[in-house]
Parts: structure tokens; sequence; C-alpha cells
């Protein structure tokens, strides 16, 4: 939530700002503001709504600042308005701050520098932050000490860039919890709350550990840990290409992200499954003793990648003989689930940052779990905590709706379903071979299932006056309709429900009319006829139908208005290939409602608060 970007170098800076904020806009955008270096004042520039929005202010702004700080909001305390957009100063106007995160005792904070006299003019938690550095440093006259005592004040998660008048050529970092990283070339350097954020200028990254201060200026950059010790980070040179964070020709990302998933998938896959064997325990650093021992299996996410989950649970249900439990995070962390030294626990998560399962995480490694992360985002912070960790390869998904990254949890967690099975030994060698042998056809099944994306623009186009829509599925169509109901209310913000197809007539069959269409999730499989039989309740209620079905069926375009025929996959992979059309549904339906697509209302891509 929110994103921060800091500058200090021989550009002009608030053009890498306003460039980085477009790049990590994804996590917020409800306002932007940017905090530049004069050589005398720090001038500030706020405004409500996108990006463009700053950009559009600043033209009136004369050049030559080349030091700066950015942020793009996402609203956590204090609505939507100017005075609550970052940067936030002091009353001096000598510090200014941007701010990702939650203080968690900012009316403790406001309270103490009230009595001392400080005026607040917004609403938000970050304030405190800005005023608590003026008056700490008005003691200390130091700032490294200054910061060191911010580390000690404030509770909760936060990622922060400062400037101080005194400095024009420095700017500061600091980091607890919500990530925050540094590039470096000649002459410059940057700080980010993602990489995207500076990638067309440099791609040496310093990540920042937890509780690091950071002095970042065109002569290098300085690290210290929490208590003010000088600590080395490595510097690591990403091989990110900077064309995977545009939209290479497509009109939206989301659309160049349901693209992307058969060379996301092959990704994914490469090198982890070899000769119809799953090959993922060298990566995990798992060995046959230690699978034995366990027991239990959590999987805990939320969202998409909670469904991703629920697929997978089916499956490790049937290829292993352990006892599995699925979560959304937010109820995992408040739950008394035991969690022991006999659990296995599998945070899935896109951005790897997000609060309630990376809490989950804290919860289940301190009861002594084994925990794997399954996420796309190599740095994030889940990932620099559990004890193994498996990596999408899904490359950078920037559209806030998830969909190549919900194809490759699906192979990431199917491929660990298949390793337990395998060492376990409850998955004879036979089957396994099987099963990879059909899973690497997989990316190219999806392939040929992208050609249908003007067939499902026909049939969105019906459904564009629709208020309401049902999502029906059994078995592992059940989670594909979960998060086909998921898109469509979150890219077209029409109200959308999943429903296990067998539950349908325990109330929600009332709800039929000719207004409310149903899209049923019926491959071939071993429940076919089980959702067939639901079909033809549903259309003696005369509600219209659209179906999901696998080729050369006839007995479903005999119910349903509008079919779309997916390859043949075995019943176990149907997922990847069922969410295809229905990502292109939400993605049409949306775009003709004119809806924003990459950035729709009220959300944004990394959840890192609660
Ligand atoms: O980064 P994560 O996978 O942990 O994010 C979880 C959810 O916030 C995410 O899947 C969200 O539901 C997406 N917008 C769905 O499209």
């Amino acid at each position: 939530m929110c994103g921060i970007v800091g500058y200090v170098g021989g550009r002009e800076a608030r053009e890498v700002l306003i460039d980085g904020l477009k790049r990590l806009e994804y996590r917020g955008y409800d306002s932007a503001g940017l905090a530049l270096g004069s050589g005398e004042d720090l001038l500030i520039f706020k405004e409500v709504g996108k990006v463009v929005e700053l950009e559009r202010m600043l033209q009136e702004v004369p050049a030559g600042s080349h030091q700066g700080i950015g942020h793009t909001r996402w609203a956590t305390h204090g609505g939507v308005s100017q005075v609550n957009a970052h940067p936030h100063k002091d009353g001096s106007g000598r510090f200014a701050v941007v701010h990702n995160g939650i203080i968690e005792n900012y009316s403790e904070l406001k309270d103490e520098l009230e009595r001392e006299g400080v005026i607040f003019l917004s609403q938000t938690d970050t304030e405190a932050i800005v005023h608590l550095v003026a008056t700490s440093f008005s003691r200390t006259g130091d700032i490294l000490e200054t910061l060191v005592y911010l580390q000690k004040r404030l509770r909760g998660t936060f990622a922060l860039a400062l400037m101080w008048q005194d400095r024009p050529n420095s700017i500061y970092a600091i980091r607890r919890g919500s990530p925050l990283v540094l590039g470096s070339s000649e002459g410059e350097a940057f700080c980010a709350s993602d990489i995207p954020a500076f990638l067309p200028y440099t791609r040496r990254v310093q990540y920042l550990e937890e509780g690091d201060i950071a002095e970042a200026s065109p002569s290098g950059i300085k690290i210290w840990d929490e208590k003010g010790r000088p600590v080395e980070r490595p510097v690591v040179t990403v091989d990110w290409d900077v064309t995977l964070t545009g939209k290479s020709g497509f009109s939206h990302y989301m659309l160049k992200e349901i693209y992307e998933q058969g060379a996301a998938l092959r990704r994914s896959l490469k090198g982890r499954v070899v000769d119809g064997k799953t090959t993922v325990s060298r990566e995990l650093g798992w060995n046959v003793e230690m699978v034995s021992k366990w027991k239990k299996i959590h999987i805990v996410a939320c969202g998409s990648s909670y469904y991703s989950a629920l697929a997978a649970e089916r499956l490790l249900e049937k290829w292993t003989d352990l006892e599995i439990k699925v979560d959304i995070a937010s109820e995992y962390r408040y739950r008394h689930i035991p969690c022991d030294t006999s659990t296995l626990a599998v945070f899935v998560s896109q951005s790897g940052e997000t609060a309630d399962t990376l809490a989950a995480l804290r919860k289940a490694k301190a009861g002594g779990a084994h925990c794997l992360a399954i996420t796309n985002v190599s740095s994030s912070t889940m990932a620099r905590e559990v004890h193994s960790l498996l990596l999408l390869e899904a490359g950078p998904e920037i559209g806030v709706a998830a969909t190549k990254s919900f194809t490759s949890q699906l192979a990431a967690l199917f491929m660990v379903a298949l390793q337990l099975g395998s060492m376990r030994g409850s998955l004879a060698p036979h089957e396994e071979e099987r099963l990879v042998d059909e899973l690497v056809r997989i990316p190219h099944k999806v392939e040929l299932l992208l050609e249908k994306e003007s067939e499902v623009r026909e049939i969105a186009r019906k459904y564009t006056g629709s208020k309401n829509m049902l999502f029906i599925g059994r078995g592992m169509s059940f989670p594909v309709a979960q998060e086909g109901a998921l898109k469509l209310k979150e890219i077209s913000y029409i109200h959308a429900e999943a429903l296990a197809a067998g539950e349908m007539k325990h109330g929600p069959i009332a709800l039929l009319e000719p207004e409310m269409p149903v899209l049923a999730v019926i491959p071939r499989d071993s429940l076919y006829e089980k959702t067939l039989s639901n079909m033809q309740e549903i259309k003696a209620r005369n509600a219209s139908l659209i179906a999901v079905c696998t080729e050369g069926d006839s007995l479903v375009p005999e119910q349903a208005g509008s079919v779309i025929e997916i390859p043949w996959t075995a019943e176990e992979f149907t997922p990847f290939l069922t969410v295809i059309p229905l990502q292109f549904l939400s993605f049409h339906i949306g775009s003709i409602l004119g809806r924003e697509i990459d950035q729709p209302r009220n959300l944004a891509k990394s959840v890192t608060v609660e």
C-alpha cells in the first residue's frame, strides 16, 4: 500500500520521481506528491488523484532540482485529500517524509508532540514521524542519532524516505516491515518500494534489512543497522528487463499479463519437472527424513493466492497422506490452530508482502513449523523470512488483478504436492510420470486458449448490463469459479458470487431469474455429470447460462446459451485452462464498461497493511 521513491543525482529529480511513481502506481493511486530540494527550502507538491494529476501540476514549476522524494498513496489514516497526501513536513519545513506502512502508536506520539506545542495539519499517522524527527533533531543535533531514536519510538510497519534541507545532496531511507530497496549508479542514487521504479536508470540494487537506516548520495550509499552501527549490504545486479515492466503494445497490463501466461508457466516449470519426475526438493532444501516428519500442511494466503491454494488442497489430499488445512491469512493469524514441528506451513503470495500473510507466517514460524513461501518476488519480506522458498518466476505483475501469478502459483503448488507425494511414497512413480507428462504440456494448451479472446469478447458484450453474476463449479473447478467471481468484481464492479455447484439448491437457487446469469465451469472430469445436472436445474429456472467446457462436448451446449471450449487436459490440471476465459471475460466486461482495468477503484496491488 503506497509507493515511495527517492532520487539524488545529476538528473532532473522530478522527472525521475514522476516516472518512478507511475511505475509504483499499482501500490496505490488515490493521491500523489513530491518534495524537491531547491537549494534553500524544500518544495512540496501534492495532488488528489493519479500521478498524472501531479505531473500536470508540476508543468508550471521551473526545473532545476536534483534531489527529491515522492509518494503515491492508498489511504489508511485520514481520507483522500490534498492535506493528507504525502510528503509531510515539520513545522519549520526543514524535514519532509514519505511513508509506506502504518504507525500503530501514532496517537500516543501525536499527544506527546502536541503537548510539546507541535501543530498537526493532517489526519495521517505519517505526520507524527516528521514532527518526531524535527523535535528529536533539535535535541541531538545529529541526524543519525535522530533516525536511530526514530526507529526506537515507532511501532508498526514502515518504509520511509526523508529529506533534510541542510543536506541537499542526500536522501535518507529507513525500513521496518515494509519493503524498501536502494539503487545506485555513477553519481546518483535511488530508493523505492520496488525495483521497477528505478529500473530504467540502474540495475544495481541493495536490499535493506529490518531496521536499516541509509543515507544515499551521488557519492555512494551508507547503511547503518537500527542501533546506528555501520553495516554492509551486498550490491546485487538484477537481471530484470525494463520491457517486462512496460505494456509492450497492449492496451492494459492485465491483458499483457494474461497473454504472458504460457511463457510464465514455462519459466515456472523449467528445470523443476524433468524426465517424468519432480525435482523441486533440491531448491527447497528438503530431504526424505525431513519430509517424513511432517504430519500436516497449513496453506495460508489471501485473495487469488488463496484460491490457487484451494485448488492445491484437492491435489495434496489426493497425492499425499498429510492432513491439509487451507485458510485465509486474516483468519489464520487469529485462530487457535495447533502448529508445531510436525507442520509444513506454506504461504502463497504474489508480492510476498501481504501484511496478513506475513503475520500468519511469523505465527507459524514461532510455533515451530517449517515455513515455505511461494512468491513472485525474491527480495520480498516473506522470501527472506522462510526456511524454504519457491519462486513463481512469472515476471513482474503490474495489473492489480492477479492473472499470470495465479496460474504460476498453481504450477508451483502442484509441483510441491507432486514432490511431497513422491518423497513420502504416497504417489506411485508411474502416476507421477503421467502427471508430469501432462503438466509440461500445459503452457502450450494455455497458449492455444489465448486465441479465444475475440470469442470471449463477444460473449462479454451480452453481460455488460448485468448487475450480478453467479459462478459455479465442483472439485477442481470450484476454486476457479471463486477466482472468476473475484476477477469480475474487481475489474467490472459487477457483483459476483461463486458457489460449489452442489450448494445451489440449498438456498442460492432462489436468486435465479432471467436477469441472473450463471457461469458454469464444467470441464470433462469425474464430477462432470453432477455439474451438468445442476446446469439443467438452472436452465429450468430460465437463468441465462454461460459454460466453460472441454472441446467436443455435445451436452453442455444444449444447456448453455454461450459456451467457451478449452483443450482437453487431465482433471488435475483443468484450473490452468478453465481460468483463462474467466480472465478474458472480466477484462472485456470491465473494458466495455470503461473501468480502470489496471487500477480498479479502492484497490492496491500489495496490501501491506492489516
Ligand atoms: O500479493 P498477494 O498474492 O499476497 O496478494 C493477495 C491478494 O491481495 C490478491 O490476490 C488480490 O486478491 C488480487 N487483487 C486478486 O486479483
